[in-house]
C-alpha cells in the first residue's frame, strides 16, 4: 500500500457526470494501491438548508452510486460522516488553529453565500475546517478531488502545519491533493463556462448517474453548441465544444488530442450522437446496479454501519492523541 486516501462527496442530490469523471472513477482505481476511505459528507450538506427526509434518502443514494461505480466496501471504508463523531470533534480543535483571514479567502464560500453573506450560516463559513478535520482525523496522505477543491486542500495542509508548529509536534501528515485525469472540471451542458453542478436549477445542465438512456441522449442532443464547423478544443473561444470533447475523451479513456483529431471534420450534431452513445454505454451499467442496490435500503445501511465501525477504529485513537496534545483531561 502506498498511502492512505480520504475523499468525500456531499449527499445533496443525484451524482452527475462531473462527480464521476472528476472524482469517483479515480477513487475506484485508487483502491488497488491505497488504503481508501470514502465518506458521504452529510455534515457538510447541512451547511445549506436540507429537507430531512430528502437528506436521509440522498445519503443512501450516494452510497449506492459509489458502490455501483465500483467502490468495494469490503476492500475500502465507506460510511457517512455523522456516524463517526471524531469529524466534528476534531473540527472544533482545528477551528481554534485556523485564522479567520484564511477562511475569508475561500472562493467557494463567496460563491455559495452570494450577496447574502451576513445571512449565511457559520457552518457554511467554517465548512473548509470540517473538511480539514475529515482528512486529518485519518492522517490521510492523499486526497483525490476535482479541481474545485484545491483551495480547500491547501487550507487543510496549512491547518495541519499550524497545529504541528503551535504544539511543537510532527503529528499531522500534510495531505497531498491528487487532481487526476483530463476531466478535472466538467462544465455545464447549457453553459460551457459554468461548472456542472448538483445545485444548477436546470436539470439539462448535467447528466445524472440516475438518468436513463433516453434522457442522456436527449440532454446531449440539447446541449449548447456553436456554429463553427468541425470539432476543436479551444476553451476560451469554444467552451461548449471543448467541454464535450473532454467528456468524450474521459469516458473513452483516450487522450483529448486523439478525440479532437478523430472529430476534426465532424459536425456538432454527428459528434453529439457519438457522445450520447458512449455516455449511455458507460453509464447504463452503473444506473442498473444502483437501482438494484436501492431496492434494499437496509443492506445499504448495514454497509454504511460496517464502514463507520472501521472508520471509528482509525479516527478515534487519532482524536484521543490530539486531545492529549492540546492538554484536555480525558475520562
Ligand atoms: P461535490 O458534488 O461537491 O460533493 O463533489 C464531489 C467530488 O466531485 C469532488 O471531488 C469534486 O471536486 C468533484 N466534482 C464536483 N463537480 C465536478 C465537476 N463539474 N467536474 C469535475 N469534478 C467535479
Ligand atoms: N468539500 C468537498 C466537495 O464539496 C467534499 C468533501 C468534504 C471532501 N470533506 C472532504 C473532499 C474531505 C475530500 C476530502 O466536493
Amino acid at each position: 500500500m502506498s498511502g492512505r486516501i480520504f475523499s468525500g462527496v456531499q449527499p445533496t442530490g443525484a451524482l452527475h457526470l462531473g462527480n464521476y469523471l472528476g472524482a469517483i472513477r479515480h477513487w475506484v482505481h485508487l483502491q488497488q494501491d491505497y488504503e481508501a476511505i470514502y465518506c458521504v459528507v452529510d455534515q457538510h450538506a447541512i451547511t445549506l438548508p436540507q429537507d430531512p427526509n430528502e437528506l436521509r434518502g440522498a445519503i443512501r443514494e450516494v452510497a449506492a452510486a459509489l458502490i455501483a461505480c465500483g467502490i468495494d466496501p469490503d476492500r475500502s471504508i465507506l460510511f457517512n460522516q455523522s456516524t463517526v463523531p471524531a469529524h466534528a470533534q476534531l473540527a472544533w480543535v482545528l477551528m481554534c488553529q485556523t485564522p479567520i483571514g484564511w477562511l475569508n479567502r475561500m472562493t467557494q464560500f463567496k460563491e455559495k453565500a452570494g450577496k447574502q453573506r451576513d445571512n449565511a450560516s457559520a457552518g457554511l463559513y467554517t465548512y473548509p475546517v470540517l473538511m480539514s478535520a475529515d482528512i486529518l482525523a485519518y492522517n490521510a496522505t492523499h486526497v483525490p478531488v476535482g479541481e474545485d477543491q484545491k483551495q480547500h486542500l491547501e487550507l487543510a495542509r496549512d491547518t495541519a502545519g499550524a497545529f504541528n508548529r503551535q504544539f511543537g509536534v510532527e503529528f499531522f501528515v500534510l495531505p497531498e491533493p491528487m487532481i487526476l485525469g483530463e476531466a478535472t472540471r466538467v462544465m455545464s451542458l447549457r453553459d460551457g463556462t459554468k461548472k456542472m453542478s448538483k445545485s444548477d436549477t436546470s436539470d439539462y445542465s448535467r447528466i445524472n448517474l440516475t438518468d436513463d438512456a433516453d434522457t442522456i441522449a436527449q440532454k446531449i442532443r440539447k446541449a449548447k453548441s456553436d456554429p463553427i464547423e468541425g470539432m476543436s478544443y479551444d476553451v476560451a473561444g469554444r467552451p461548449e465544444a471543448s467541454n464535450l470533447l473532454t467528456i468524450y475523451a474521459a469516458l473513452a479513456d483516450l487522450p483529448r488530442s486523439q478525440v479532437e483529431a478523430e472529430f476534426a471534420s465532424a459536425n456538432f450534431s454527428a459528434f453529439k450522437g457519438r457522445l450520447a452513445d458512449l455516455c449511455v454505454e458507460k453509464l447504463s451499467p452503473i444506473t442498473t446496479e444502483m437501482r438494484r442496490l436501492l431496492a434494499d435500503p437496509a443492506e445499504i445501511d448495514r454497509i454504511l454501519d460496517r464502514g463507520a465501525e472501521k472508520a471509528d477504529a482509525i479516527a478515534g485513537p487519532i482524536l484521543r492523541q490530539v486531545y492529549d496534545i492540546v492538554g484536555f483531561r480525558q475520562a
